[in-house]
C-alpha cells in the first residue's frame, strides 16, 4: 500500500483533528533561527499530502523540486522529509555527508519483517547493521561463492534457453514470468542449496509472499501518525495484512532451515555449503567470528528473498523491453554478441567481458529504469548543514533517482531516449562518483551486490539474445509495446512481456 495514493475520506478526517496537535507540537520544538529548505504550503493537518495525490510519489515530488528546489522540505503527519532532486545535493547526501545520512527509518513492518531490525536494508546505522552486511558480502555475495554462484548461473540460464528452444514456433512467451522464475532459481538455490524447497508446504506461492513482503515494507498510512497510527491501520486492515505476510515468510524460512538443521555440517566440503549452511555454522556454540542469533540469520535470508531477486528480474524486463522498443540498438547489440561469442557451443561458453556496447546498454537501462525510485530512505542521525540549510535529526532523505537520471539539465535533450551510446564519454562507474544516476543507491547504505548483480544480468541477455531473435507478439509493432509501470515501491512493468523468440542457427 502506497500511503499517499491510497487515502480513504474517513482517515483523512481522524487524522485531522489529531495532526493538528502534532503540528503545533513540532512547531514548538523547532529552533526559531534554524534555516530550513524550501517547502511547499502545507496544511496544518496533513503537512504536504495533498500534493502527493493522484500520481506516483517520485513523479510528485519530482515536479514539486522544479518549483522548490533540488534540496526541500516536506511533511506528512509527524514526519519531516528531505527531498534531494540533483546529482550535486546527492553527492553531498551519500558521499560528503554520508557519516550523516547512513541510517533508516522506524516503519512497524520493517520491524516485525527483519525481526526487530536485525537485518541490512532496514537496520539503523549500528555496529549489528555493518556486521551483517560484512556476512552478506563474504558469505553470499564475495569470491568465495563465486564458483556455485556462476555454477546455477549457467545452470539456469542453459535450463531457460533449452525451455525456449522447446517452445513452439511463432508463439509469444511470458518473458517476465520466465525471468522471474530464473533470477529466483539463481538466488534460491545459492542460498539454500540445490535442492531447495521451491514452494512452502501451504499457504501462498513464494512469489506471491516476496511480492506482498515488498508492497509492506513501503509502510502503511499509521506510520506518519503515531499514537492513532495504530487505529488507522487496525481499522484499514493493514495490521493484519502484516500479520498475514510476515507468519507465511516467517514459515517459509523456518522450513528452510529446519531442512538444513537435518544435514550434517561436518560432512559437508566448504564447497558444497550453500548460505544457509554457513549461517548455521555462525550460529554455533563455538563459532569463530561474530556468532549469529537465530534471528539474525532469519533476517538476513528474509534481506535476500526481498533483496535479491526482484530488482534483478526488473532490470532484466526492463531491458528486454527497451531493445524490443528500439530494433536499432536491438541489431547492433545482437551482432557484437555474435561476434565476440561466435562459435561457442553452450550457454557456459559466453563471455561478456569485451561486450562493451553490452555494458553500454545495461547502464542506460539501469538509467531509465531505476529499480528503487528513491532508494530505500536514508535517515540524518544529528544536526547538520547541507547547501547553507539546517537538517534536523531523524528527518527521512527521499533521493529522487529516478528524476535524476531522466533531467535534461543532466543528461541533455535527450534524456528520456533510450540511447546507449551516451556511455560512450561517460567516465566513472555507475552512479558511484558522478551520482547522476542511481540504481544502486550510494554511500555505505548503497547495494552490496552493485559489483556483482549487472554481471549476471549481461550474462542472461547475452545469451538471450546470442541463440535466439526476438518479435513482438502476433499483429503488434515494437513500437507499441506497453512501457507503463506499475508504481512503487520497485517500478515493475504493468503488463507481462511478451516476445515471440526465434530460434538463431
Ligand atoms: C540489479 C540488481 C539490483 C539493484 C538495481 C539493486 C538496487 C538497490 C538499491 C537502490 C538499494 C538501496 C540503496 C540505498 O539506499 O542507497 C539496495 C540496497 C540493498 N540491496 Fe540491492 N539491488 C540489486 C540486487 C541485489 C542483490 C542480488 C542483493 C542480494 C541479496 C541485494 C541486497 C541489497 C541489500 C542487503 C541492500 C541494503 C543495503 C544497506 O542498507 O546497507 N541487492 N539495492
Amino acid at each position: 500500500m502506497d500511503i499517499f495514493n491510497e487515502w480513504p475520506i474517513t482517515t483523512t478526517l481522524l487524522l485531522s483533528i489529531f495532526s493538528i496537535l502534532v503540528y503545533n507540537i513540532l512547531r514548538s520544538n523547532m529552533p526559531s533561527k534554524a534555516k530550513l529548505p524550501p517547502s511547499p504550503p502545507k496544511l496544518p493537518i496533513l503537512g504536504n499530502l495533498h500534493q502527493l495525490l493522484g500520481k506516483p510519489r517520485h513523479e510528485a515530488l519530482w515536479q514539486l523540486s522544479k518549483q522548490y528546489g533540488p534540496i526541500m522540505q516536506i511533511h506528512i503527519g509527524s514526519k519531516h522529509f528531505l527531498i534531494i532532486s540533483s546529482p550535486a545535493m546527492a553527492k553531498q547526501i551519500m558521499k560528503t555527508q554520508d557519516h550523516i545520512f547512513c541510517s533508516r527509518t522506524y516503519l512497524k513492518a520493517s520491524e516485525q519483517l527483519t525481526y526487530n531490525f536485525k537485518d541490512i536494508a532496514f537496520s539503523p546505522h549500528s555496529a549489528h547493521w555493518r556486521e551483517m552486511r560484512k556476512i552478506l558480502v563474504s558469505e553470499f555475495l564475495g569470491p568465495k561463492r563465486a564458483k556455485l554462484s556462476k555454477r546455477v548461473l549457467v545452470t539456469e540460464t542453459e535450463s531457460m534457453i533449452r525451455a525456449l528452444s522447446l517452445h513452439p514456433p511463432n508463439t509469444e512467451v511470458n518473458l517476465s514470468s520466465m525471468l522471474f522464475e530464473i533470477v529466483k532459481q539463481m538466488v534460491c538455490k545459492v542460498a539454500f542449496g540445490t535442492n531447495y524447497r521451491q514452494q512452502p508446504l501451504k499457504g501462498p506461492s513464494l512469489d506471491a509472499m516476496i511480492d506482498e513482503a515488498n508492497e509492506l515494507l513501503n509502510g502503511s498510512i499509521g506510520d506518519s501518525f503515531p499514537y492513532i497510527g495504530f487505529l488507522i491501520d487496525q481499522f484499514s486492515g493493514w495490521n493484519r495484512r502484516l500479520d498475514d505476510g510476515f507468519r507465511n515468510l516467517d514459515a517459509y524460512i523456518d522450513t528452510i532451515i529446519n531442512d538444513h538443521l537435518k544435514d550434517n555440517l561436518e560432512e559437508i566440503s566448504e564447497e558444497d555449503k550453500d548460505f544457509v549452511h554457513t549461517l548455521l555454522d555462525m550460529s554455533k556454540e563455538n563459532a569463530s567470528g561474530y556468532r549469529l542469533t537465530n534471528a539474525d540469520l532469519k533476517a538476513l535470508v528474509m534481506d535476500v528473498l526481498t533483496g535479491g531477486i526482484d530488482s534483478t528480474v526488473l532490470t532484466l524486463t526492463w531491458l528486454m523491453s527497451e531493445i524490443m522498443k528500439n530494433p536499432r540498438v536491438m541489431q547492433k547489440l545482437q551482432s557484437e554478441i555474435r561476434n565476440c561469442a561466435r562459435g561457442i557451443q553452450s550457454v557456459q561458453d559466453m563471455n561478456t567481458t569485451k561486450m562493451t556496447y553490452l555494458k553500454m546498454v545495461v547502464k542506460e537501462s539501469l538509467r531509465l529504469h531505476t529499480p528503487a525510485p528513491y532508494l530505500i530512505p536514508h535517515v540524518s542521525l544529528s544536526h547538520t548543514q547541507v547547501s547553507g540549510y539546517d537538517v534536523f535529526p531523524s528527518t527521512i532523505v527521499l533521493i529522487n533517482a529516478w528524476g535524476i537520471a531522466r533531467d535534461p539539465s543532466v543528461w541533455g535533450e535527450n534524456a528520456a531516449e533510450f540511447y546507449p551510446e551516451r556511455f560512450e564519454n561517460h567516465d566513472g562507474d555507475i552512479g558511484w562518483d558522478r551520482f547522476d544516476m542511481l540504481p544502486f543507491g550510494g554511500g555505505r547504505r548503497s547495494c552490496p551486490a552493485k559489483n556483482t548483480a549487472p554481471a549476471n544480468v549481461e550474462f542472461v541477455i547475452a545469451n538471450l539474445l546470442y541463440w535466439f531473435d526476438w518479435g513482438p507478439p502476433s499483429g503488434m509493432k515494437s513500437e507499441d509495446l506497453n512501457m507503463e509501470n506499475k508504481g512503487i515501491p520497485v517500478l515493475k512493468r504493468k503488463v507481462p512481456l511478451r516476445l515471440v523468440p526465434t530460434k538463431h542457427n
